[in-house]
């Protein structure tokens, strides 16, 4: 079959995975790091147009994973194709931390515009969500000559030493590890219907017990504020479940850090660059971090991770921190691409067709007990599995049974959390696409319960 981006359908015309798909696994069980988080159902991509992945034996899937939430414009897509292409004729690489180039300058002031934090800002290049994440920590350490870190239970930043010190999303990103790098605190994410604390009904009081929990005991006991140099926060935790932080909560996030002196570090890795149907997600919240983490869909595949901070935060000395490969020509021009087409047009169909996406999975809530909550901005899309709607009890297993039933109907959905399925689609999704979709998911999880 000769693939198009025009497929209404999936197309499974092998038993899964496929002959040629179970070579490569048992290659890849020999050969490859058995320490990736894989699911259950084995996906071998061999060719990737629009919202299509095609297997190595020639099935076709519809893709709302998105290489967990990076081909932001979709597979392939003819313009960044040709971006990387035209950069790759004339220049791959000449290391911006020793020489330079107009790329990094160019997505600098880019960033600069688009991002919420007032202008002057700075960017710093590197090749992941992590290295961005390490980037704000040195930052923040470096700028307030200060060494501990807030961060949040089901959080993700990256398994890098310093991220691995903030990221606590599942026991096996920690286990034999040790202990942290650095000197952060967890504490609870605002998620009401997840809240460890007392008397928390709603959104609002979850941020309250969170913020009364930061400034009234740790603040009081092992965590001084004036020691503290950063609060890391995603404003949608991504791993952890795609959770939306409550509408006053990154508020008050901010007032605590103008109150002490802390730098307020947003990671926007999963939920930034129009995904949310805001280019950043901290939009919805009104407020300015100090220090922005972004990797991820800025790309649209190709390895960037940037952080962004006000100019006279990244005000470190020459050699304070540095990546060979970080800002690449290549990249960069991939990422300016992807930033004209979210632009125009993407970040906005990324609303509207996550509203259309949301309202159809909210009545999937209603018709199956099984699904205890939908939540989400945009194209960034968590359901929660629970036994009933009565005991709200995570349902894991029936989670990865569904996501199981819906690789087998050739539709490409990710766990995150314990027991959330996340819909973060290449924002060029359709409503057709998402009523194919649909069907799929209904079929799903009717075969699972
Ligand atoms: C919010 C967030 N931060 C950081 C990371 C780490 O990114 P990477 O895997 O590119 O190192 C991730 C990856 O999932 C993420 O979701």
């Amino acid at each position: 079959m000769t693939p198009t981006t025009e497929l209404q359908k999936p197309v499974i015309k092998t038993e899964l995975p496929g002959a040629k798909a179970r070579e490569i696994i048992a290659a890849d069980a020999q050969f490859v790091t058995p320490s990736y988080p894989r699911p259950d159902y084995k996906l071998v991509a061999e060719k990737g147009y629009g919202v299509w992945i095609e297997d190595v034996d020639g099935n076709v899937f519809l893709d709302c994973n998105a290489g967990v939430a990076v081909c932001s414009t979709g597979h392939c897509h003819p313009e960044i194709v040709e971006a990387i292409t035209k950069q790759t004729e004339t220049l791959i690489h000449m290391c911006g931390t020793d020489y330079y180039y107009r790329h990094m300058p160019a997505l600098g002031k880019k960033l600069d515009e688009i991002v919420p934090i007032k202008s002057p800002t700075k960017t710093h290049f590197a090749n992941s969500g992590a290295e961005a994440v390490e980037t704000a920590l040195k930052l923040a350490m470096y700028h307030t000559k200060r060494q501990k870190f807030i961060s949040f239970f089901g959080s993700f930043h990256g398994r890098t030493m310093g991220a691995l010190s903030l990221t606590s999303s599942k026991k096996a990103q920690r286990s034999g590890f040790a202990r942290q790098a650095l000197d952060v605190v967890h504490v609870p994410y605002p998620n009401h219907i997840r809240s460890p604390f007392k008397d928390v009904t709603d959104a609002e009081s979850a941020s309250k017990a969170t913020i009364d929990w930061i400034e009234n005991r740790l603040f009081q006991t092992t965590t001084p504020p004036e020691e503290v140099a950063g609060i890391v926060v995603e404003v949608v935790q991504g791993e952890g479940g795609y959770i939306p932080a409550p509408p006053n909560f990154l508020k008050e996030l901010r007032r605590i850090c103008d109150e002490h002196g802390i730098m307020l570090i947003v990671d926007e890795v999963q939920s930034g660059m129009g995904r949310t149907g805001k280019m950043f997600a901290t939009e919805y919240y009104g407020i300015e971090p100090d220090i922005m983490c972004l990797a991820k869909g800025i790309g649209s595949g190709l390895p960037i991770g940037v952080c962004v901070a006000r100019a006279d935060i990244m005000d470190w000395h020459k050699g304070a921190h540095a990546s060979t490969f970080g800002g690449n020509p290549v990249c960069i021009a991939s990422a300016l691409k992807t930033i004209e087409l979210l632009e125009n047009g993407l970040t906005e169909n990324a609303r509207v067709v996550g509203d259309y996406l949301q309202n159809g999975l909210r009545e999937f809530m209603r018709k199956y007990d099984c699904i205890g909550d939908v939540r989400g901005l945009g194209l960034m899309i968590g359901v929660e599995f629970v036994e009933s709607k009565e005991t709200m009890k995570p349902a894991p297993e029936l989670r990865d049974k569904i996501e199981m039933a819906c690789f087998n109907r050739g539709l490409i959905i990710l766990g995150c959390g314990a027991n959330t399925i996340r819909w973060s689609p290449p924002l060029i999704l359709t409503q057709g696409n998402v009523d194919v979709a649909l069907a799929i998911f209904d079929e799903a999880i009717e075969a699972s319960i």
